[in-house]
């Protein structure tokens, strides 16, 4: 395969799979945000489907658990009328052994167009991706729903998607990320997306052991006071504590968590009056969210979930070439 291009855009610069927003132009993140517009209202329709994914088969391929993510692709695929292949492949081959490029090569042979992978480790995605184009296969597209603590770019799209319809304009806004940035994949797509398209300010806030090291790198400022970071900003991201990633003791406990960086209304009073509150879900109400604030009225945490399907729809549109 040619190592020098960026695997997800074809040779004419058109994407052609979704693997990480790092590295994808601006203008390509912003047609995808465009192109998700007309879906939002789509759940309101009489009829809530397209047919621009009509006789194509997409599978999902969910090696660690999600219900959000599946769901909302499921529903995304079926509204551009592609026929929709749930596997359950923590039940099934790569238990009894077969590798992931061997299942995915099955797949192909049963005239998949396109694979929605979520996997424990990091570059999975990419690893299919690369495989089926270094195999002559490169008419079946992959989107990657979240790999390790690497990227989630549909999830950092739909965080875009929400950012723009509430606050416009990118390049005047100050975002807050909270939490487990160490694991976090939302963060990292969130944060290389805010850095593409021009945002000036964005905040990282949390505990040393959960904030990775030279993270200034990719552009953000580090707070472990969570008031000073909070201060004046206009976007809340607060993580989940990914507990399952964790090796060994990072925190002390849940209630002292939650006394430094748990999102209560006192901390959002810090914030902008009119500043939004998010989080990818799933949530751990008392640990980094507070409840009067993810059921208040800054919160858009619900409808984040709802722009998620319009952006996937968006996605695998583009990817399949429409
Ligand atoms: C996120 C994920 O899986 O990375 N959730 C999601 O996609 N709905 C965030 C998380 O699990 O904390």
């Amino acid at each position: 395969m040619n190592a020098g291009r960026n695997p997800q855009l074809g040779p004419d610069g058109r994407l052609v799979h979704l693997l990480t927003l790092e590295g994808l132009p601006a203008a390509t993140i912003l047609s995808i945000l465009d192109a998700a517009e007309p879906f939002a209202s789509f759940g309101e329709r009489e009829v809530k489907k397209v047919p621009l994914l009509r006789g194509k088969a997409v599978f999902n391929l969910f090696f660690e658990n999600s219900t959000r993510t599946r769901t909302t692709f499921e529903i995304a695929a079926k509204r551009l009328s592609a026929d929709v292949i749930n596997l359950n492949i923590g039940a099934s081959s790569t238990s009894k052994g077969e590798t992931l490029l061997d299942t995915i090569d099955n797949l192909v042979a049963m005239n998949a167009d396109m694979f929605v992978v979520r996997h424990s480790q990091s570059g999975a995605p990419h690893l299919i991706a690369s495989h089926l184009l270094a195999t002559g296969r490169s008419h079946v597209h992959v989107v990657n729903a979240g790999d390790g603590r690497h990227a989630h770019p549909t999830q950092g799209l739909l965080d875009l998607y929400t950012i723009r319809h509430y606050k416009r304009d990118f390049r005047a806004l100050s975002v807050a990320v909270v939490g487990d940035v160490l694991h976090s994949r939302v963060a990292r797509s969130l944060i290389h997306g805010l850095a593409t398209l021009g945002t000036p300010d964005v905040r990282v806030i949390g505990p040393r052991t959960l904030i990775p090291a030279r993270v200034e790198g990719m552009g953000v400022r580090v707070f472990h006071d969570m008031r000073a970071g909070l201060a004046d900003c206009d976007v809340i991201v607060m993580l989940r504590l990914q507990n399952e990633r964790m090796k060994g003791a990072l925190l002390p406990s849940a209630g002292e968590y939650f006394k430094h960086y748990g999102l209560t209304d006192g901390k959002l009073a810090l914030a902008k009056s009119d500043a939004i509150v998010m989080h990818p879900g799933p949530m751990n109400r008392g640990i980094e969210i507070d409840s009067p604030v993810a059921d208040g009225e800054r919160s858009v945490i619900l409808p984040q979930v709802t722009f998620g399907i319009a952006v996937r729809m968006a996605v695998m549109s583009m990817v399949a070439g429409n």
